[in-house]
């Protein structure tokens, strides 16, 4: 399997100032012999060259909108022309906004290839405002809302699905380590019946659970899209984010949940979004990234049975 890494160093639809800089702090910790470790070989496209972020307050409930849906072209073209050559794109955002760009490609690519989507959204948040409902006008918190056909037609329009519509049903998506969702959001994720797997139903049914259920009803035509915001580990382990809230997965949680991605089968694209070097501790945040992505990419203690499907 081959694999190509894009940096993507913006921080355009944060609400702080440093995610530009996780693209380089990833390839710092080591993140493509990380990879080759394990089979995969790996190019490094280096990074796209988007507009600056301008730092202005938000416009009819946007912060940045032209330059964030000029950042989401280049990233879904790059991503796109991955998986045209048969590889698997690898994002390093870069604020989470940009999944929009990302995940478009790969839903582009899906319906051109006849293949089934799933998406897993690791992430402390929902990313499911619009500008209506947004508390900060920060479009990080918007991508899987947009995704889904809630938001401005340049961003909802911008997979370019044949035969039109947006991007992702909600039933495709499955989020997990959710614990932060602003109250219009939690009403809208609501309506819209996406399937999350917030904090409080990992602690009652446990990680291995959770992620079995999200997992559940794939075959060898679904491909595997894995959108990781480090936000979504505890803070303890993974201070480097914008965005940190208390009480995430722990370490090993986390690896689990790598593992039991890993085990699917089914991973063919992923992104590695909100690594803000600025507010990091000597780059241990990256580093425990890699690590986790490691797991991803089939990292293991012992030589395993095939997993009980
Ligand atoms: N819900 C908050 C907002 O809309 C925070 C979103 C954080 N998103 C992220 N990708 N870190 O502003
Ligand atoms: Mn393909
Ligand atoms: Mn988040
Ligand atoms: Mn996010």
């Amino acid at each position: 399997p081959a694999a190509s890494l894009i940096g993507a160093p913006t921080d355009i639809g944060a609400g702080a100032r440093g995610a530009s800089m996780g693209p380089e702090a990833l390839r710092v910790a080591g993140l493509q012999p990380a990879l080759e470790r394990h089979g995969l070989q790996v190019v490094d496209r280096g990074n796209l060259n988007g507009p600056a972020n301008p730092w202005q307050p938000p416009v009819d409930g946007y912060r940045h909108l032209p330059e964030v849906v000029q950042w989401n072209r280049l990233v879904f073209d790059a991503v796109y022309a991955e998986l045209q050559q048969g590889r698997l794109p690898i994002l390093l955002g870069g604020d989470h906004c940009l999944g929009l760009g990302s995940i478009s490609a790969v839903a582009r690519h899906c319906a051109e290839s006849g293949k089934a989507l799933r998406v897993l959204w690791l992430d402390a948040h929902a990313d499911f405002n619009t500008s209506a409902l947004t508390p900060s006008g920060n479009v990080h918190g918007m991508p899987v809302a947009c995704l889904c056909g809630l938001g401005p037609a340049e961003l909802t329009e911008l997979a370019g699905m044949p035969g039109g519509g947006p991007a992702l049903r909600p039933q495709q998506v499955r989020q997990i380590g959710i614990r932060s969702v602003d109250a219009g959001e939690k009403r809208l994720v609501h309506e819209q019946g996406l399937e999350v797997f917030d904090m409080r139903a990992i602690d009652e049914i446990g990680m291995r659970q959770a992620m079995q259920q999200a997992l559940a009803g794939m075959d060898d035509n679904t491909h595997l899209h894995v959108s990781f915001d480090v936000d979504f580990l505890d803070p303890g382990i993974a201070p480097g984010v914008g965005t940190t809230v208390p009480g995430g997965p722990t370490y090993r949680e986390a690896q689990l949940c790598m593992e039991m991605i890993a085990d699917s089968g089914r991973l063919a694209s992923l992104d590695i979004m909100e690594l803000n070097p600025a507010l990091d501790v000597r780059n241990q945040t990256a580093e425990v990234a890699v690590d986790l992505v490691e797991s991803l990419f089939g990292k293991s203690t012992l030589m395993r049975v095939p997993p009980l499907k």
